[in-house]
């Protein structure tokens, strides 16, 4: 053995992104940010290092900030350590975060790179000459920046409309990080479990899916009959709302919108049963309106589990996990979503980012999906790698 070094999950993230890595070393030749200044305004953590590095493998001088409440500052340590111009703090304050903001674009970056239209928002309100246009991650943002688009006028290509987002990280990964978050939160078994999931989109489709592999019996429940008819010929039962609530050990919301299970459906909730969410809102199970209802006696909290249990004056008691946030991203150690969901959506980025900075993109390609040609040269690299 020559010689053995202790590393972090930076370097362990960094190593088993293989597309980004290969992306990597083909910018080293082909240099697309060469002379550019990207800004990016995206989750700092881990997975996004990767991407980070890919860029500047590319040529590009980077600018980075965050997202309110999610700036790992291992993370940012990391970054500023490889000379990279980091400002961010873990932050839920909207000025101290715009702050941040502020200081990116002072820096007159050629690119952006944006999570949430919080870059190109403030861009359109001050826009200076030498901004070629770039990439937006989320449909929120995508939402906010539609609006924007006769004054950016600009290339934004949208990662989150692209179809390998939508099944590698919508479909699979959230459901497979869902799944291990529940067996994380409680060290309980699944097998035998009656499952219900609210919600059959292509998160609630992943995690039906994740489930049922773990031999539990998964209900699916949906506001749309069309979509129930799908879930029904995918083969799980498609009971009445409230027979699902009913009979379900484990209640799972990924649907988007409020009070999927709320303080109403408290007399249905069974004996012992476990509710967490996969959606983005904590909204969907109305944990404040358990807590508030005349029926609930008490609730007593697993501090360092982060599981609350409610106990019903009729003697029942159930479990919210994470208070009802994104169960991926909350309890402990959070990991959210698998690193090869990643390492794809962040090949899309670094790939639209060079489709920009070669120009030939017009103000006709504002707030766009992405190319489809990218998509195909994605998949075609991934499926390379796995051959
Ligand atoms: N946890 C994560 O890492 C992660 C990742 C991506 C997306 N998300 C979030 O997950 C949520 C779902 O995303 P998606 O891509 O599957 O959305 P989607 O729009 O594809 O699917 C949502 C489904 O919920 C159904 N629905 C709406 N109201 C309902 C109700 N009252 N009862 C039952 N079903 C109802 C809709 O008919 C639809 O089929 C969103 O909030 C999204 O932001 C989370």
């Amino acid at each position: 053995m020559d010689q053995s070094s202790s590393l972090s999950r930076i370097d362990w993230v960094a190593r088993s992104c293989r597309l980004l890595a290969a992306t990597a070393a083909e910018f080293r030749d082909t240099r697309p940010f060469a002379g550019l200044t990207i800004g990016t305004g995206i989750h700092l953590e881990p997975k996004t290092v990767a991407l980070l590095m890919t860029l500047r493998a590319g040529g590009a001088d980077l600018v980075c900030t965050g997202n309110l409440n999610s700036t790992q500052p291992e993370t940012v340590d990391y970054l500023r350590a490889q000379g990279i111009k980091v400002f961010a703090t873990q932050t839920r304050d909207p000025e101290e975060h715009g702050a941040s903001l502020d200081a990116i674009l002072a820096e007159k970056p050629d690119l952006l790179l944006d999570n949430g239209g919080d870059l190109f928002a403030r861009a359109a309100d001050t826009p200076y000459a030498n901004l070629l246009g770039g990439t937006e991650e989320t449909t929120s943002g995508r939402t906010r920046l539609i609006p924007m688009r006769d004054r950016l006028d600009m290339p934004i290509l949208v990662i989150n409309d692209s179809p390998i987002k939508q099944f590698a990280e919508n479909k699979h990964a959230v459901g497979q990080s869902l799944f291990e978050s529940y067996l994380r939160f409680t060290n309980r078994s699944t097998n035998g479990k009656r499952v219900t999931v609210f919600g059959y989109g292509a998160c609630g489709k992943g995690t039906a899916a994740c489930f049922r592999n773990a031999f539990s019996t998964v209900s699916v429940v949906d506001i749309d009959p069309v979509t129930t008819l799908e879930a029904h010929l995918d083969g799980f039962s498609t009971p009445l709302r409230e027979v699902a609530i009913r009979s379900a050990d484990i209640l799972i919301t990924v649907t988007g919108y409020p009070d999927i299970i709320a303080a109403t459906d408290l007399p249905l909730i069974r004996d012992g049963a476990i509710l967490m969410n996969g959606g983005h809102f904590p909204h969907e199970i109305d944990a404040e309106g358990f807590r508030n209802s005349p029926d609930v006696a008490g609730t007593d909290r697993y501090e360092a589990e982060q599981i609350e249990t409610v106990r019903m004056r009729d003697g029942r008691t159930f479990h919210i996990l994470g208070g009802g946030h994104m169960a991926n991203l909350a309890g402990p150690r959070p990991l959210g979503n698998t690193i090869e969901s990643m390492d794809l959506g962040f090949t899309l980025q670094a790939r639209c980012l060079e489709r920009v900075a070669k120009g030939g993109l017009g103000g006709e390609a504002c707030v766009i999906p992405v190319p489809a040609d990218i998509d195909a040269l994605v998949a075609s690299a991934y499926l390379d790698l796995a051959r």
